[in-house]
């Protein structure tokens, strides 16, 4: 994807990537293929997301998460129970969390050493938790309230595709 310089008022970039972002949503390719390159986009233009994807609910199982489209290291966490780490309290507690250290949080799962942080944000349809979106950094405290509304502006938009 290529870098369009960005505005002083907005240095990273976040307007140019959320049109980019409606613009995928709007392609005439699959629910999965939009998701995945949804996540290609914010990986390869914001240096500090090292890890991007998607979980959502289970629909036979609505306590626990499933797994996505990702982009980055493969995980063993494919299933995660509302309440367990990261997602599953951002699940239960239905707000964005941000981890600027993760050695700092005991209730976290871990997925590889080099992730020192991470933001979850979730997505709602009809007032009821869908799924997240979720980005480990591998720096510790990269996350402003910038990239929490940029996220939480990313989920609005995907949360129309469902
Ligand atoms: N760290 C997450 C688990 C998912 S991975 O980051 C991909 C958590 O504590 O919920």
């Amino acid at each position: 994807m290529r870098k369009e310089k960005a505005p002083l008022t907005d240095p990273i970039g976040y307007d140019s990537y959320l049109n980019q972002i409606k613009t995928v949503c709007k392609s005439r390719i699959s629910l999965n293929d939009k998701l995945k390159k949804i996540c290609e986009l914010l990986k390869e233009n914001i240096p500090y997301y090292d890890w991007v994807g998607f979980y959502f609910v289970n629909k036979s199982k609505r306590d626990e998460l499933i797994l996505g489209p990702f982009v980055g290291e493969q995980t063993e966490h494919v299933r995660i129970s509302f309440g367990q780490g990261i997602c599953g309290q951002v699940a239960e507690q239905r707000k964005t969390f941000i981890i600027q250290d993760v050695t700092k949080e005991t209730n976290y799962l871990s997925c590889s050493l080099k992730v020192k942080s991470e933001i979850v944000v979730p997505i709602f349809k009809n007032r009821k938790i869908i799924g997240e979106i979720d980005i480990d950094s591998h720096s510790v405290s990269p996350f402003t309230n910038d990239d929490k509304i940029f996220l939480e502006d990313v989920s609005i938009v995907v949360a129309d595709l469902f």
